[in-house]
């Protein structure tokens, strides 16, 4: 079977193939891969468990597949087009000779630096090339990367080092972002006060600010990369060993620490990014994602490189040096596939249209979103300004813990419509299940998705807490995996994801838990308890409205709310700030003492006419209160 699918019989063959027999499926197109060694299986399965391998007994080093299989077909061609965040500086091109120099070179400082196969390494990195060399190099000495998103706060920071022992962190001066710098050597100084088991801090300079220095701990990357040659054989791993660790947000509890595996995640992530944006040679891709997420991992780094395209990293963000700067991006480099988050295209879109025209958008055939459901007038707008009418715009629907795109339609393969993911990828057996767990067999449905059968790119396990992935992920609905998703099917099997069904809100695309929010919040030493939920945004999707009782005596001023807001910055990083904080005298609570979070929803999206019973609750008379007072 091809790798490749062109026309929409082949989607339809692929998909049969897929579900008819998913061993064989995955084992012809993996066999379009370079392995050390052949796998003795194709699948092992079993979610009561939970236990899912794939091409056990197979060897591979993913970088040998992102670079050296490339060497000698496309060693000149341009991998990655670096864009910086200031547009009067230069971008880099830098083939794929050149990323294999820098990736082996880096190899060898890590080595240098103490870092062995199985170690864990912290990348806390804004957008430079670097970072993706960093991300490759430990995948060519079997370290495991735990990238953390450059706009975490220290304490988010520590705790995912933590979390992982990671022995050795890498990050840089400062990280530029329109007009802002972030002081991340800074940052990981405050976070390292928490974190016994780093060894080592390698500091790429950017910035050039002064940083404060340890001269036990901290070495100049500038300096280390002179010490070393670029000759590194690339260790061999088996498919199942651990890859990277990437944190997403739970809706209790800390975060979960998403554990990738090399010879499923590559495999997958590949085909899916070369059929869903149908890649072609000489085309210039671009994820306009932070490689502090999965996307970037998936769809600026893994993916793109396996598949030998030349994918674009950008430093920069998409309103400096104004609201335009997407497009210009797009119109310098020939963008061919864009593939952006519905939240910037809603921030574009408040924009004069003439920030679009300006630009010479014509090399884009193929436009994308992910991250959250896109809103009917943003796609048109996207549709109608960006693509011009004339480009498919894939909406793709995916996780974190599923590695890659599961629902999505294949760009001028598949059709798409307006704020449908539409269609399954090729291996995926997506289901809607009914309150009780039941699979809904009419086509025309609303439930809840779940997951049918394995596929090659899921999640393995969480890192250190294997029975925390059951509960979340299997447990629910046995022998489904369990995305936490709702949806709507239409007539012919097209899927409209509707949002989350749990404690999780998507704000500006980024997941966040509630819970942890809370526990921030209540730290402040004038709070008692606090209740956070999503409502509405026009912007971000979703915004956070906080809900929190002080302490008796407490003075409510508008000085407090700029505490509470800086408490919930320091704790988990500016994104996680609410949008509004309402004091209240109490929060509605069953008899049992759980706050009843769907009313306080339905006050905070304005949506009062129905909110159910509310006399059952232990403390009925605070919900007309909270309604008197909503901001
Ligand atoms: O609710 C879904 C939403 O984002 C969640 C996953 O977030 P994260 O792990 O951060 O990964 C985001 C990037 C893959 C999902 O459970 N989501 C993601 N893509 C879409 C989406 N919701 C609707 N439509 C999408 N295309």
């Amino acid at each position: 079977m091809s790798l490749e699918i062109n026309s929409y019989q082949e989607y339809q063959e692929h998909y049969q193939r897929s579900v008819e027999n998913p061993s064989l499926f995955w084992e012809d197109i993996a066999n379009h891969f370079f392995w050390r060694k052949k796998w003795d299986k194709v699948l092992e399965n079993d979610w009561s468990i939970p236990l899912t391998k794939w091409f056990t007994g197979a060897q591979l080093n993913i970088t040998e597949n992102c670079l050296d299989r490339h060497l000698e077909e496309r060693g000149d061609q341009t991998a990655i087009i670096w864009e910086p965040n200031d547009p009067k500086d230069k971008a880099q091109h830098v083939t794929y000779k050149r990323l294999h120099s820098k990736v082996c070179t880096f190899s060898n400082v890590l080595k240098k630096n103490g870092v062995q196969k199985g170690d864990r390494v912290c990348i806390y990195m804004p957008m430079v090339l670097e970072l993706a060399v960093a991300v490759l190099a430990c995948a060519r000495i079997g370290a495991i990367h735990s990238v953390v998103f450059a706009g975490f706060s220290a304490t988010a920071l520590a705790a995912r080092i933590n979390d992982a022992s990671c022995k050795v962190l890498l990050t840089a001066d400062g990280g530029f972002r329109g007009d802002k710098i972030t002081p991340l050597k800074d940052i990981a100084d405050e976070a390292l006060k928490e974190c016994p088991t780093i060894e080592k801090t390698i500091v790429f300079k950017r910035t050039k600010q002064h940083v404060s220095w340890n001269p036990s701990m901290d070495v100049w990357w500038h300096k280390e990369v002179e010490k070393v040659d670029d000759v590194c054989p690339a260790e061999v791993m088996n498919a199942e060993d651990m890859l990277f660790i990437l944190y997403t947000s739970g809706s209790t509890g800390k975060p979960k620490g998403m554990v990738h595996t090399c010879g499923g995640y590559m495999v997958y992530t590949t085909y899916s990014f070369k059929n869903v944006f149908q890649y072609k040679e000489g085309d210039v891709y671009w994820c306009s994602a932070d490689i502090g997420w999965i996307t970037g991992h998936s769809y600026i780094v893994y993916g793109p490189l396996a598949a030998g395209a030349t994918t674009v990293m950008f430093e920069g963000v998409p309103s400096y040096p104004d609201f335009g700067r997407f497009w210009e991006v797009c119109e310098k480099h020939k963008v061919t596939q864009f593939y952006t988050a519905p939240t910037a295209i809603r921030a574009l879109a408040k924009h004069p249209i003439s920030l679009v025209e300006k630009y010479d958008l014509s090399s884009i055939k193929t436009l994308g979103t992910v991250g959250e459901p896109i809103n009917e007038e943003a796609w048109h707008w996207y549709d109608d300004h960006v693509g011009k009418n004339k480009c498919p715009i894939v909406d793709t629907w995916w996780q974190t813990e599923t590695g890659g795109m599961m629902i999505s339609s294949m760009a001028g393969i598949t059709k798409d419509k307006p704020t449908y993911a539409t269609l399954p990828l090729p291996g995926i057996q997506p289901v809607l299940l009914d309150g009780e767990g039941k699979e809904i067999q009419e086509t025309e449905a609303e439930g809840i998705v779940a997951i049918k059968h394995p596929w090659p790119s899921l999640a393995r396990t969480i890192y250190g807490n294997h029975e925390r992935y059951k509960n979340v992920y299997f447990s629910a609905y046995p022998n489904y995996y369990f995305p936490g998703d709702g949806a709507l099917r239409d007539a012919d099997g097209n899927y409209r994801i509707t949002g989350r069904v749990d404690d999780v809100v998507i704000v500006s695309g980024h997941n966040l838990g509630t819970a942890p929010i809370e526990n921030a919040i209540n730290e402040h030493e004038k709070i008692v308890e606090s209740a956070v939920v999503g409502f509405p945004h026009d912007i971000k999707g979703n915004a956070l409205y906080a809900y929190v009782i002080t302490y008796d005596g407490v003075e409510e001023k508008p000085e407090l709310i700029d505490e509470i807001k800086q408490v919930v910055a320091n704790t988990i990083g500016p994104i996680a700030k609410p949008d509004k904080i309402q004091f209240v005298k109490g929060l509605p609570k069953t008899r049992s003492g759980k706050i009843m979070r769907r009313i306080l929803r339905k006050i905070a999206s304005n949506d009062t006419s129905n909110l159910g019973d509310v006399s059952t609750l232990l403390n009925p008379e605070v919900v007309q209160d909270i309604i008197d007072h909503k901001l």
